[in-house]
């Protein structure tokens, strides 16, 4: 007989979980954040490649496996988040992508937890750009100027997290191929209490009066290319890592925040090494800037462009279950896992 008694606990953490976990604690969750760069930047996770999960029959959808494990002296956890991304869900009225992160425990190797990760995953790269913005701008003048090209989800949870890690700027800008989007964005910012909005008719437009400049598009191929757009030095945040025309990043300070997992899948790094053969155009790492082996200069564009690591998920994903188990809001699934004697 199994004895259930004794069975490993297991909890699902739905999204309205998620979200009270996080609500108000961007500093927080950025703090979680460096903390995961600094482990992973001093050798102590292991992150293996993403593995894209692709379709014949449905091109532009895809669904990501990213396993991790996250080491360090305070919450050791492995993982696995399985996202999603299927534009055509916007049509639907729905959102493009939809996640769950799986808790492993890093002494038994049983999954304790499945969380909704869809808002984990947001945060989690919000978080990452708005501590980009903060450690990349040390060595520059602090930008006071944004402009977000693409308005979905993630443009709005990095104007969340620029927000509540204490950013102000003046002026606002948005751009996104749809008008529709831009408007819903607009109408975001100023229930948020942002000052001067102004939705631009195009990218130059957008890209000249910004200093801090946000990509979170789906373009699948560069769409950007012309220098002359960046004669004043932007900090960028090519959050969706495909905007930016290659040879544009040749005369930039380019960093990363892994080079074996940002030079692959086309990002726009990765299309420059295909060009020239090598690697040299990287400044860094956003560790090393952390640690300051590298650092911003201001008479540069700066271009950070963050694959995503599954060690932030899994590092803010157990801040959430923790915040979520003391709040005592754990789903619990008694018995999940029944066969627990070997010979019956
Ligand atoms: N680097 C990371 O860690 C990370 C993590 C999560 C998401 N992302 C990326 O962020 C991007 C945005 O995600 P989302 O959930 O907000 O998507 P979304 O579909 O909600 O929004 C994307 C927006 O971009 C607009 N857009 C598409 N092509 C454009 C173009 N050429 N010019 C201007 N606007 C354009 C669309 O109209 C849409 O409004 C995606 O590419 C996603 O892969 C990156």
């Amino acid at each position: 007989m199994s004895d259930l008694a004794n069975s490993p606990a297991f909890a699902v953490v739905p999204g309205a979980a998620v979200q009270q976990a996080l609500a108000g604690n961007e500093k927080v969750v950025a703090g979680i954040v460096e903390n995961a760069y600094r482990l992973h930047g001093g050798g102590r996770t292991v992150n293996p490649p993403s593995y894209f999960l692709r379709f014949p029959d449905r091109p532009s959808a895809r669904i990501i496996a990213l396993p991790a494990s996250l080491g360090g002296d305070e919450h050791p956890v492995d993982g696995l988040k399985w996202i999603s991304s299927f534009p055509e869900n916007l049509g639907k009225g729905l959102p493009r992508a939809s996640a769950v992160l799986i808790l492993n425990d890093p002494e038994t190797g049983y999954p304790f937890a499945c969380l909704e990760s869809s808002v984990i995953s947001a945060a989690r790269t919000a978080a990452s750009a708005a501590l980009a913005a903060d450690v990349l701008s040390r060595d520059r003048a602090r930008p006071s100027r944004v402009g977000f090209a693409g308005t979905g989800l993630i443009a709005r949870y990095v104007h969340q997290y620029l927000a509540g890690t204490g950013w102000e700027f003046s002026e606002t800008g948005v751009y996104d191929r749809s008008a529709e989007y831009a408007e819903g964005f607009r109408g975001y910012l100023e229930r948020s209490g942002a000052t001067g909005v102004r939705v631009h008719d195009d990218a130059e437009s957008l890209i000249r009066a910004s200093d801090l400049l946000v990509f979170a598009t789906t373009a699948a191929e560069p769409h950007i290319a012309d220098p002359a757009w960046f004669d004043h030095h932007p900090l960028v945040l090519h959050v969706s890592l495909r905007d930016l025309a290659p040879e544009m990043l040749v005369t930039a300070c380019n960093v990363v925040d892994d080079v074996e997992h940002c030079l692959k899948a086309n990002t726009s790094v990765h299309l420059l090494e295909q060009r020239l053969g090598h690697r040299e155009f990287l400044a860094g790492t956003l560790f090393d800037v952390l640690t300051g082996a590298v650092s911003a200069p201001a008479d540069q564009t700066v271009v950070f462009s963050p694959f995503g690591l599954g060690v932030l998920d899994l590092a803010v994903g157990e801040y959430v279950y923790a915040e979520t188990a003391r709040a005592g809001r754990l789903v619990s699934i008694d018995g999940f896992f029944s066969e627990l004697s070997r010979h019956g």
